[in-house]
C-alpha cells in the first residue's frame, strides 16, 4: 500500500522512540527494509561509495533525518524527508501542513524542466550582425544541440530554443551571449547543458567570427519555475490569547516588511530557504544550486524582495504563495549514488523531477508561514528555545531520559546554556551518589 493511500497525518509520530517511528514510516509507505537502513543511517552511503563521489575522501559527515507530516501537494498525501541541523524546522513545516490541510492542501505546479547553457562570445568585430547570424543559423545550431544525448532525445528532452543577448556594459566592454534552452526531463540538467554549451563553441565561432569563452549553465534557472499556494481557513489561526484576525493581519504585515526591504527579504527568504534546502539536501540535489537560483530570482526586478506573498481572500482566509527556480533532479549524480537519497525519493512517492520540485516548493510556503506566525506573535525563541535546550542537554553530556529532563528544566529556568546545565547535571550525579 502507498503512502497515498495511507496518508501524511501519523499522529503521535513525535512521541514514537526513534525504532518506532521507523516501523510507522515502513507501514505507511512502500519501503524495503533495505529502504528503512538507509533513511536510519544505518546504512546510508557508505565509505565506499563517498569515495567515487569526491576527492581526498577521509569520512562522512551526517546531518539529523526527519520527516515532515501532514503534507497534502495537489491532493496527494506525501510525507517528506529532510535533512536539517537547525532545531524546529522539522516541527514548524509540519505544522503549518496541517493547517493548510485544513484548506485543502498546497496546490503546486511548475514550468517544463528549461534550463539555460550560456556561451559567452568575445572579440566579435559587429555585434548586432553577430546576433543576427545566430538568429538566422538557429535551426541549425538547435539540430546540432539536438545529436548530443540521445537518451535525453529519446525521453523527450533536448534544446528547445536559443536566445542573444548583447551586454552592453561590462568592464571589458560590450560582447554576446548565447542563451541555450535546454530540457532536461527528470534530471537536473548541469552535466547535459554544460555538455551542449562546449559542442556548440565551434559551430558560434564559426558564425560569429568570435572567440567562446565560458560555457555553462546559469543557476538563475528562470525557465524552471515551481510555484505553490494555500489557504489557511481564518478558523485555524487563532491560539493562545491570539485572535485569527491578529494572526493573519499580524502575518501579512510581517510580509509587507520583507516586500519593501531587503534586510527582512533576505532573513525571510533564508526562513523559506530553511526548508527547501533540507529536502533538496535529503534528496541528494544540488542545494547551492538552488541558493544561487533562489537569491538571484529574488533580485530579479533590480531590488532583492520576498519570494513568497501573503494577503487574505474575500472570506477573510490567510492565502500564501511562493514562485522560485528549482532546478532539482530525480536521475543522476548524488540522487542515484546515495541510498539515502533514494530512500527518501521513495518515501516521498514522486515519479518526476516536476513531482519533487512541487513538493519542495510547498514545503518552503509551509516554513515560512511557520516563522511569520511565530515572528508576528510570541516571537521566535520560545517554540525554537525548548529544541535548542535538547541540544544544550545533549551537549552538556546528559543522556537518555535525563535530555528531555534537563531541557525542561533549563527553558523553565529561562537559562538556556551549557555552563547552566553542566551545573544540573552535577547536582542530579550528587543527589544520586
Ligand atoms: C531562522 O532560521 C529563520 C527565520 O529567521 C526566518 C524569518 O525570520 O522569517 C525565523
Amino acid at each position: 500500500m502507498s503512502v497515498s493511500e495511507k496518508g501524511s497525518r501519523l499522529p503521535g509520530f513525535y512521541n514514537l522512540s526513534l525504532e518506532e517511528r521507523l516501523q510507522r514510516l515502513a507501514a505507511a509507505g512502500d519501503l524495503s527494509p533495505q529502504d528503512l537502513d538507509a533513511l536510519s543511517g544505518r546504512a546510508g552511503l557508505s565509505l565506499e561509495q563517498a569515495d567515487h563521489m569526491i576527492e581526498n575522501v577521509v569520512g562522512l559527515h551526517a546531518l539529523p533525518l526527519g520527516v515532515a507530516l501532514n503534507f497534502v501537494v495537489n491532493g496527494r498525501e506525501v510525507l517528506v524527508p529532510m535533512a536539517v541541523e537547525e532545531p524546529s524546522v522539522v516541527a514548524g513545516a509540519s505544522f503549518m501542513a496541517k493547517l493548510a490541510r485544513a484548506g485543502g492542501g498546497f496546490q503546486a505546479h511548475t514550468t517544463p524542466p528549461e534550463m539555460i547553457a550560456q556561451i559567452q562570445v568575445l572579440d566579435v568585430a559587429d555585434l548586432p550582425s553577430a546576433r543576427l547570424a545566430i538568429l538566422e543559423e538557429k535551426e541549425r545550431l538547435l539540430a546540432e544541440a539536438a545529436e548530443i544525448d540521445p537518451v535525453l532525445k529519446r525521453l523527450g528532452g533536448g534544446p528547445r530554443d536559443l536566445e542573444v543577448r548583447v551586454i552592453e556594459a561590462s568592464p571589458i566592454g560590450p560582447f554576446l551571449v548565447l542563451h541555450l534552452i535546454y530540457d532536461v526531463r527528470d534530471a537536473m540538467g548541469a552535466n547535459a547543458v554544460n555538455t551542449a554549451a562546449e559542442r556548440l563553441a565551434n559551430l558560434v565561432e564559426s558564425i560569429t567570427g568570435g572567440r567562446v569563452h565560458l560555457r555553462i549553465l546559469s543557476n538563475l534557472a528562470d525557465r524552471r519555475l515551481a510555484r505553490a499556494r494555500c489557504t489557511i481557513p481564518l478558523s485555524e489561526l487563532a491560539f493562545d490569547d491570539f485572535t485569527a484576525e491578529e494572526v493573519r493581519d499580524g502575518i501579512i504585515a510581517a510580509w509587507a516588511f520583507a516586500a519593501a526591504d531587503p534586510y527582512r527579504a533576505a532573513t525571510h527568504n533564508k526562513g523559506i530557504m530553511n526548508g527547501v534546502d533540507a529536502v533538496v539536501i535529503a534528496t541528494g540535489n544540488d542545494w547551492r544550486a538552488i541558493e544561487a537560483g533562489a537569491h538571484a530570482y529574488a533580485a530579479r526586478s533590480g531590488v532583492y524582495t520576498s519570494l513568497s506573498t501573503w494577503g487574505r481572500d474575500r472570506q477573510g482566509n490567510l492565502v500564501g504563495t511562493l514562485e522560485m527556480p528549482l532546478a532539482v533532479g530525480i536521475v543522476g549524480g548524488a540522487t542515484r549514488v546515495h541510498p539515502t537519497a533514494q530512500a527518501a525519493l521513495k518515501l516521498m512517492g514522486v515519479k518526476t523531477a516536476r513531482e519533487l520540485a512541487e513538493v519542495i516548493v510547498s514545503v518552503g510556503l509551509a516554513q515560512n508561514l511557520a516563522a511569520l506566525r511565530a515572528l508576528a506573535t510570541e516571537g521566535i525563541q520560545r517554540g525554537h528555545m525548548s529544541l535548542h535546550a535538547r541540544q544544550v542537554a545533549i551537549a552538556a553530556g546528559a543522556t537518555g531520559d535525563q535530555i528531555e529532563r534537563l531541557a525542561q528544566r533549563l527553558v523553565a529556568e529561562k537559562t538556556v546554556r551549557i555552563d547552566r546545565a553542566e551545573e544540573i547535571l552535577k547536582e542530579w550525579k550528587a543527589q544520586s551518589a
